[in-house]
């Protein structure tokens, strides 16, 4: 634990009766801690995140949709499309500054599970598929928020990656892929930023309610990563409050839950739950509350201004370009004469995702009023609804707009998934927006063939009607000030920089998760192991509709000279990675530059490349730069489930550098040297013959066991049906003693 406030906190302790400890280890109503007024041990506040604060009124319990004005930022799906953790940091700070005004001490978010499906409900308000971004962008954010004074909580941890049946499924999950994918972002936010707080999930993991884990709890969060903060249970995730607090549990939001302290009581007076376990957790809660309360700031208040300002950047710079027929934009309005409009979010944007994280924003831009200020008087702006609320297919409403878009010189369509296709609660069934967007978006097509699709949605779309429009933008769900960043993109003030932190999948069908969800009796087997999103799709060869990384720029970026510092890396060393970038076009701009790290032999099964590093990098036209990124042991291991154990797996690696992950327009070979030591195998009673005897000491060990035995035959001759036998059937097939394999494989293991 982080040694300041460590004195003060054992006095309290000394001085805290058993229910008063209790008391801090469950909420004292649905946003905030107990206090001991007694010893002047206060409560906090904590609220939703991620995306804003979300602070409800006084009396106002829950406050959804009802709480006091926020700056609403981009949600984490347009976030992560920025590439950009100086800009995460940069939001988090807003966000912290915004809690300090509004006297909250704890922010729930980010939330950084992995979007293992595109159905997933909640997918807008996690940031990748992968977890090199969700960790780096979760990471930055963390860092921003709490240099403010004020603490945040990762949330859902772990393996909350579908809303269906949420609260009691469970993930059924190997441990390497649990580690690899779905631990790796938490990892990654903890040992990099140390949130204050982390939130459990609801649902089960192996079977374990994610709450009570404590595999996933003391063994890993705790004692391996070195987390000093509080567990907290998502609000009302706890079933078992002893069993919860013993697998490392600190904190139960919300409360007051009369069950669970009576509970608790009855189990400590009865023995069965030491009063040390209780102290743990009330150290970690008496941390939290010590530090929040000594870095208040009674009296804050932040900028709206400014905020609205950072809101408008940020989205701008998450907004993805994905389609520019014809370098159609930007658009100059000097050259238009008249411009449709087209499209409800036009005039009612979907910017933010529903369910908790939902804000009520300080303000709005509508994004009709923000492109006729735009495009000037001189410029005819008409502008139809399209759809309506109801998503059914209205056809006067389309014809409206056709005929609208006909007349004009160029049509802007905004379309999207309206907040009862995609929320908090629920996961989708398909991926398809409205019937009627698609049929608008077919029907404007058909007459304009200069159409500029603007797409608002937190999830990823299937798009039928691809080949129509000349331009497409990805705005995402871009917070308040979306509407002039589609301005600012569009009119080429700012050239568009985002890359998709998802694939986009050509039909649901394709999906990884596609037949393994959303579960059966309770269970969601997670079958596609490793292969999440791009990992699926390079392997299988399975052509999405836009890879991940994927975003086009009104410029254009030329990779060449990569190189390594060394052509050999080992455990313990940084390989840095240089690759030149240059703005071949005639427009400054920003590039994402991807690392890959390619396993070329393996004696895993690996995906084909791995997402390891990357930077956002500006240019100017005709500019050069060199691009530097490190490359750490990490970067190269497999977690081995044999030996429970992170390895750095020896062999030749490529490295590659380009701006998609399908477009490696760089590489690079790498040997990695691995210690003989770390390379040798972990015995078990599963263990092979084969296996046994390709170990120099596992060969000597065998023949010596095996001698006199049918097995020794097997062991010398070639039959690969005998040497594919278990270590442990040589006692039904060879007599060898059953003490005699488990000493034998003891002894290998040492
Ligand atoms: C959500 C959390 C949220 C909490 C408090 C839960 O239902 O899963 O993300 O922080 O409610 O609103």
């Amino acid at each position: 634990m982080n040694e300041v406030f460590e004195n003060q906190i054992a006095d309290l302790i000394r001085q805290l009766t058993l229910e008063e400890k209790i008391a801090l280890t469950i909420g004292r109503d649905f946003w905030s801690t107990n206090e001991v007024a007694r010893l002047g041990i206060p409560a906090i506040t904590l609220t939703d995140g991620p995306h804003g604060v979300r602070k409800a009124f006084q009396g106002n319990e829950i406050g959804i949709g009802n709480s006091i004005p926020a700056t609403c930022f981009p949600t984490a799906v347009s976030l992560a499309s920025s590439w950009d953790t100086g800009l995460a940091e940069e939001v988090g700070q807003a966000l912290g500054k915004e809690s300090q005004a509004l006297d909250v001490q704890v922010l729930l978010g980010p939330g950084v599970n992995i979007k293992r499906t595109p159905v997933g409900g909640r997918n807008f308000e996690y940031f990748s598929e992968d977890p090199l971004l969700s960790g780096e962008m979760g990471a930055a954010w963390v860092n921003g928020v709490q240099s403010q004074g004020v603490g945040t909580s990762l949330k859902h941890y772990a393996c909350n990656n579908q809303e269906s049946e949420r609260m009691s499924i469970s993930s059924e999950v190997d441990q390497r892929t649990l580690r690899e994918i779905y631990l790796a972002a938490f990892e990654k936010v903890v040992k990099k930023a140390q949130p204050w707080t982390i939130m459990t999930a609801y649902n089960k993991v192996n079977g374990i309610f994610a709450s009570e884990h404590p595999q996933l709890l003391k063994q890993i969060l705790k004692e391996e990563w070195g987390f000093e903060g509080v567990a907290l249970s998502d609000w009302g995730a706890v079933n078992e409050k002893p069993k919860g607090l013993v697998a490392g549990l600190d904190l139960e939001m919300p409360g007051p839950s009369n069950n669970h302290t009576e509970k608790l009581l009855k189990s400590v007076e009865a023995g069965e739950l030491p009063e040390a376990v209780i102290d743990g957790a009330v150290r970690r809660v008496l941390q939290m509350v010590l530090r929040a309360t000594a870095s208040r700031q009674p009296g804050a208040t932040f900028d709206q201004a400014a905020h609205h300002a950072l809101a408008r950047k940020a989205a701008a710079e998450s907004i993805v370009l994905l389609k520019n027929e014809e370098d159609f934009l930007p658009l100059d309005p000097a050259g238009l004469s008249s411009v449709a409009v087209l499209g409800q979010f036009a005039a009612q944007p979907r910017y933010q995702g529903a369910g908790s994280s939902k804000v009520v924003p300080t303000r709005l831009d509508i994004p009709l009023t923000e492109l006729t200020g735009w495009l000037g008087e001189a410029v005819k702006v008409t502008y139809a609804d399209g759809y309506d609320e109801t998503n059914s297919i209205d056809e006067k409403l389309i014809s409206e707009a056709v005929e609208q878009a006909r007349q004009a010189q160029v049509a802007i369509i905004l379309a999207g998934l309206p907040a009862s296709f995609e929320s908090e609660g629920f996961d989708r069934t398909h991926i398809y927006l409205p019937e009627s967007h698609n049929r608008l978006i077919e029907e404007v097509c058909k007459v304009q063939p200069n159409t500029v699709l603007v797409l608002q949605n937190g999830s990823v779309v299937a798009m039928p009607w691809l080949a129509g429009p000349k331009a497409i933008l990805e705005a995402g769900l871009g917070g308040q000030a979306v509407g002039g960043a589609i301005v600012d993109v569009l009119s080429g003030q700012v050239n568009p920089s985002g890359k998709l932190a998802e694939t986009f999948p050509l039909k649901l069908e394709d999906t990884p998760a596609f037949l393994n969800f959303p579960g059966e009796a309770g269970e969601v087997r997670y079958g596609e192991g490793l292969f999440v999103g791009y990992r699926y799709y390079d392997k299988r060869q399975v052509k999405p509709l836009f890879p991940f990384g994927y975003g086009l720029s009104y410029t254009t970026f030329e990779y060449s000279g990569i190189a390594l510092s060394k052509n050999t890396t080992q455990a313990g060393e940084t390989l840095e990675v240089r690759v030149t970038l240059r703005n071949s076009g005639a427009r400054a701009g920003k590039e994402v530059v991807q690392i890959y790290v390619r396993p070329l032999e393996s004696g895993y099964t690996r995906p084909t490349r791995d997402l390891k590093a990357f930077a956002k990098v500006e240019l100017q036209p005709g500019e050069t730069k060199e691009v530097s990124l490190n490359l750490q042991e990490r970067d190269f291991m497999v977690f081995d489930s044999e030996r429970q154990a992170w390895r750095m797996e020896g062999g030749r690696y490529q490295i590659e550098a380009g701006g998609s992950c399908e477009q490696p327009a760089q590489k690079v070979d790498v040997t990695v040297i691995e210690d003989p030591q770390s390379a040798r195998r972990r015995f078990s009673r599963a263990t092979l013959l084969k296996h046994v005897i390709e170990d120099e000491a596992g060969r000597a060990a065998a023949i010596e066991l095996f001698a006199g035995s049918r097995v020794a035959n097997w062991l010398t001759g070639t039959d690969e049906m005998f040497l594919a036998i278990p270590i442990f059937k040589t006692a039904s097939l060879g007599g060898i003693s059953e003490e005699a394999i488990d000493n034998l494989i003891a002894n290998l293991n040492r």
